[in-house]
């Protein structure tokens, strides 16, 4: 028997090799995706999966598809999670469960396995996935079946098996690291009366601490993706990673929130998306510009729709194909170019063209204009509140 694991190397998926071995007295192997959570945690990884007792361990660079198929598509959608939360986490998961069942086809393996706990999102997502690209595959998620329910058991579990592992009894927050975005849970954040202290943030700069100096960042738009950072061509993730460096400088990108887990219960999260804010700040400014009053509406039905298939791991569905599609109509007009200051935590777009925008100008002014005659502007009032007036009208005379 084999079973493919969701490694990371943390101690959770350290102690879940041995247990997987023996409740299940099945050959392990591990799977390490690399969506850009960093060298730190990738470094040595293969060695520790190894140490733990895994057969073998792949990993596999998921960087580049990952902002290019996942993350990309989703910005064109407008989706932001309950108005805030920019869904790092959540489009991540399904390139990594699709990535595992590649590798379970590959080694011919009979099941999957992954760390995430009984409480989240997570688990959700990566089993909707695998049931979506390997119904025949078994699913084994050991939080919901083992009595390790402390770090110290973990520690304890391992030093049993002469494991060795570099985590510490103590260990603050969750944190769940990607190109895109770092999340952090637990420890005082439990508890939404408590600010985040400052060890919770790991990318950025607090406003306090950001330059006196504003910096400007130009952002070039192609049909809803950006293709250039201050004139510089690049690739989706490369894009991310240089937004990345220049925001968090400045602090942009912190939020702190409590969101509505799709399991019921509510969770306190801080999320760093640096880069991320400044693209879809800079995609907004774009369509301020080329979509129409019922596009906007659309698209923000589009996007709103598309928080919830991403957050509750639903992207291999026929409805993410038709919300995709939708959302790749409207980019068709979504090109040009923006300025944005970023400056204490903040990122604003100070100036927007586009060859497509719809912005005139000379119809807009509040100066003298010949294109547009303000006498037409009376009928069109009488009929669009006539429904209004008949209503009024009739409460009058009864
Ligand atoms: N609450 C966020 C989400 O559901 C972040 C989850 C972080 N996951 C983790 N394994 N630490 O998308
Ligand atoms: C987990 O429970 O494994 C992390 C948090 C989540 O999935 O929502």
């Amino acid at each position: 028997k084999k079973v493919v694991l969701a490694y990371s190397g943390g101690l959770d998926t350290s102690a879940i090799v041995p247990w997987l071995k023996e409740n299940y007295h099945c050959e392990v192997i591990a799977f390490v995706a690399d969506v850009g959570q960093g060298a730190e945690e990738l470094e040595g990884v293969e060695a520790k999966a190894i140490a733990s007792g895994a057969s073998e361990c792949y990993i596999v660079d998921l960087k580049e598809e990952m902002v290019a198929e996942y993350i990309y598509p989703t910005l064109k959608t407008g989706a932001i999670y309950e108005g805030t939360y920019l869904l790092g986490t959540s489009m991540a998961r399904p390139i990594i469960a699709k990535a595992q069942v590649e590798i379970a086809r590959k080694v011919g393996a009979d099941a999957l396995a992954h760390g995430c706990t009984g409480k989240g999102n997570d688990q959700v997502r990566f089993e909707g996935c695998f049931a979506a690209l390997a119904p025949d595959l078994k699913v084994i998620a050991p939080w919901r079946e083992w009595d390790l329910t402390s770090r110290e058991s973990l520690l304890d579990y391992l030093a049993e098996r002469n494991i060795p592992c570099a985590a510490s009894a103590t260990k603050i927050y969750s944190r769940d690291a990607n190109a895109w975005h770092i999340s952090h849970e637990g420890g005082e954040l439990e508890n939404p009366w408590n600010q985040p202290s400052e060890q919770v943030w790991m990318w950025t700069n607090s406003p306090e601490q950001a330059p006196n100096e504003a910096q400007y960042v130009t952002l070039s738009v192609e049909k809803g993706q950006v293709v250039a950072v201050n004139g510089e061509s690049l690739s989706p993730y490369q894009c991310v990673v240089k937004l990345n460096e220049i925001a968090s400088v400045h602090g942009v990108g912190r939020v702190d929130i409590v969101e509505n887990r799709l399991v019921g219960m509510k969770s306190r999260g801080c999320y760093e998306t640096p880069g991320g804010t400044v693209i879809m700040a800079a995609l907004q400014a774009i369509d301020e510009l080329v979509l129409d009053k019922a596009s906007r509406k659309w698209k923000a039905t589009l996007g709103g729709e598309f928080s919830h298939l991403v957050y509750d791991g639903r992207w291999f569905t026929p409805l993410k194909d038709s919300v995709l599609a939708g959302a790749e109509a409207l980019a068709q007009c979504a090109t040009g170019e923006v300025v944005l200051k970023l400056y204490k935590g903040q990122v604003t777009a100070v100036q927007k063209q586009s060859p497509n925008s719809l912005y005139s100008e000379a119809f807009a002014t509040f100066g003298a204009d010949d294109v547009y005659d303000q006498s037409h502007a009376e009928g069109f009032i009488r009929l669009y509140s006539l429904a209004s007036r008949i209503s009024a009208l009739n409460k009058s005379t009864k």
